[in-house]
């Protein structure tokens, strides 16, 4: 979806972002740019640089980038439509009705129909599982003691055990065999000889998106066999890191905690149980773009993991990305090597509920987790124990919070309190100079000078990338060296799909006579991540004063793009011919020399 660029540049001139992003967190001068605490990543020292001339801003540490838009995509979450609309009303600008490109416009009517086919799918499904044929699934549903009103609600259904019932029935309806084999539900033969269904025999959970409107299945075998699970694949409706089975249900609780499980059954279980602001990670390890999904809706977790090791590791894995979200979290282990649904069936409601009552703080948890791995009567190991306790204890901001389990871990250890705090102090000073250096890194790495690039772009397969922004950044920069590339280097041999929107964006602002403004090439993209690289693209500098520098380094990178290229479409030619006139081109690189 896309609205003109004339309205596009005025919502954008009209929010200044420097204003903008200040209404969300406090920014301090420094030279040319403004620099806080990251919005996106946990962070003591301000990396986080917003610069009013570009209208962009960056991130040393986290490597987040944009402009105004893409910042209010990013920190609310939401689309770019939605991000502009935000900051129009914000303007008090009216805006038309958006348009869409007619490739967008293609893939929106394809979305569309991936929604209906899911739901078509689902109420087949359900048919299923309440006809004869379901009867031994029923069974099964039944044994798991799911209610009849909760396999309503969740839409429990049964596909069938046959090769193709789900595929003609779509047909019947009218779906298109490109639709169905762009849901995932249907699948073409091995022999390529005709359509199958994904699912047979299995007990199906839609999976819905917040929103309510059904994505993709999991689908569960009754007897033992494998996968015991088989789910959608990922499609233009359904990315697994991005949904939560359940949170369609769980927000409707309004509730500012929430529990997170593992499995589908234990979202259902716990959920019958009266626990409703509860969600399941979709066979997946809790990603950071979970956290920003919850984000919208709550502002504390209980990680609720089997009690097996596996468990255990993925609640050390998702606490980190949870608490740098900045997330109150809390962690429950379930007892007796149980998971969360097998505990309810056997103690009952009540005493879960108790179990969530007494979910330790993540902190605690972390520490006991390393406790484990230590035997505390030897002395040395005692010591190292301490020390990573330490670690984990100094990733707490808060002294008072600090203080709580400095005193548990020199209790325990009988190792003096001023000792572990100091060995905190050690570790947040070694802690807080790695960034500086890092970011100095990052800031080296982005600010980079054309002879550093040249070194690097010929022994690293990011030089080409970096070469294809250098040339962009300084299009942008000096008309009378784009107006020359014009004829030199074609867009088409960028072989990176957002460089290549950007040097046409370029170029047409050059033969036009306009000034190229980076924060307006931004908006070309809808999509943050194509957005960030955008912007990340004009973080570059590629002013080198000397002429004859500049030539040399320029030439460098224009080669470095034309033999890759011909080395793409070497590798892509269909006909002796094709390969014999990328042959005669690379020779003629061999003697090609850019003249400014
Ligand atoms: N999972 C999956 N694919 C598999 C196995 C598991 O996607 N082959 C996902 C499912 O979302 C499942 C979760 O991982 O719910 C946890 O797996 P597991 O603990 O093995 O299953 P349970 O949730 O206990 O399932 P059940 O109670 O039905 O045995
Ligand atoms: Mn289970």
């Amino acid at each position: 979806m896309y609205y003109p660029q004339e309205i596009l540049e005025e919502v954008r001139l009209r929010n200044d972002i420097v204003d903008v992003i200040k209404e969300y967190l406090p920014l301090k001068k420094q030279g040319s740019s403004h620099f806080g605490l990251c919005p996106f990543h946990n962070e003591n020292t301000p990396s986080f640089s917003v610069s009013a001339d570009k209208q962009l801003y960056y991130c040393f540490g986290c490597g987040a980038a944009g402009n105004v838009i893409s910042f209010i995509m990013q920190v609310e979450n939401c689309d770019f439509v939605e991000a502009v609309q935000r900051l129009a009303d914000r303007a008090g600008i009216v805006l038309p009705q958006a348009e869409y490109s007619p490739e967008d416009a293609r893939q929106e009517r394809l979305k569309e129909r991936l929604y209906e086919i899911h739901s078509a799918a689902g109420r087949f499904f359900y048919g299923k599982l309440n006809s004869p044929q379901g009867a031994k699934a029923l069974d099964y549903v039944n044994k798991r003691r799911i209610s009849v009103s909760i396999q309503k609600k969740f839409g429990l259904g049964f596909a069938p055990n046959s090769r193709d019932e789900l595929y003609r029935h779509l047909k019947g309806m009218g779906f298109t065999v490109e639709e169905m084999l762009a849901s995932g539900l249907v699948m073409e033969n091995k022999q390529k000889n005709g359509y199958h269904d994904r699912f047979y025999n299995r007990l199906m959970f839609p999976i819905f998106d917040v929103k309510g409107r059904c994505i993709a299945f999991g689908g569960r075998i009754m007897e033992s066999g494998e996968p015991k699970y088989l789910n959608s694949p990922e499609t233009i409706i359904f990315n697994k890191k991005r949904n939560l089975y359940g949170l369609n249900f769980a927000r409707a609780e309004r509730k500012k905690e929430i529990i997170i499980v593992e499995g589908y059954m234990d979202m259902i279980t716990i959920y019958q149980a009266g626990f409703k602001n509860v969600a399941a990670s979709l066979g997946t390890a809790f990603s950071s773009e979970h956290a920003m999904l919850l984000k919208k809706f709550v502002s504390d977790i209980i990680l609720v993991f089997d009690s097996d090791e596996a468990g255990e590791r993925a609640a050390l894995r998702a606490i980190p990305i949870l608490s740098d979200g900045g997330f109150r979290v809390k962690v429950l282990q379930v007892p007796d090597g149980k998971d969360p649904d097998e505990y309810i069936k056997h103690n009952g409601p009540l005493e879960f509920g108790k179990l969530l009552i007494n979910a330790v703080s993540f902190m605690e948890f972390q520490i006991k987790c390393a406790r484990k791995k230590y035997s505390l009567n030897d002395l040395e190991q005692k010591m190292l124990f301490t020390k990573e306790a330490a670690g984990l204890i100094s990733n707490l901001s808060s002294p008072i919070e600090r203080d709580v389990y400095i005193k548990q871990v020199s209790e325990e250890t009988g190792i003096s309190m001023s000792a572990v705090e100091e060995e905190i102090y050690n570790t947040d000073k070694k802690r807080s100079s790695d960034f500086e250096k890092e970011s100095k890194q990052r800031r080296v790495r982005s600010y980079t000078t054309g002879a550093q690039i040249k070194t690097e772009s010929l022994h690293n397969a990011r030089g080409v990338l970096q070469a294809q922004k250098n040339i962009i950044s300084i299009c942008c920069s000096n008309s009378s060296i784009c107006r020359k590339l014009i004829d030199i280097v074609s867009p088409e041999e960028f072989r990176d799909k957002v460089f290549c929107s950007l040097l046409k964006y370029v170029y047409d602002c050059c033969l036009s006579g306009r000034n190229a403004v980076p924060a307006d090439a931004v908006n070309i993209f809808a999509d943050s991540e194509s957005q960030a690289k955008a912007a990340e693209v004009f973080s570059v500098k590629f002013d080198i004063e000397d002429t004859e520098e500049l030539e040399k380094a320029l030439n460098e990178e224009i080669k470095l793009i034309k033999r890759v290229y011909l080395d793409y479409l070497a590798s892509n030619a269909s006909s002796i011919e094709e390969i014999q006139k990328v042959i005669e081109l690379k020779k003629e690189l061999g003697s090609f020399e850019f003249k400014l």
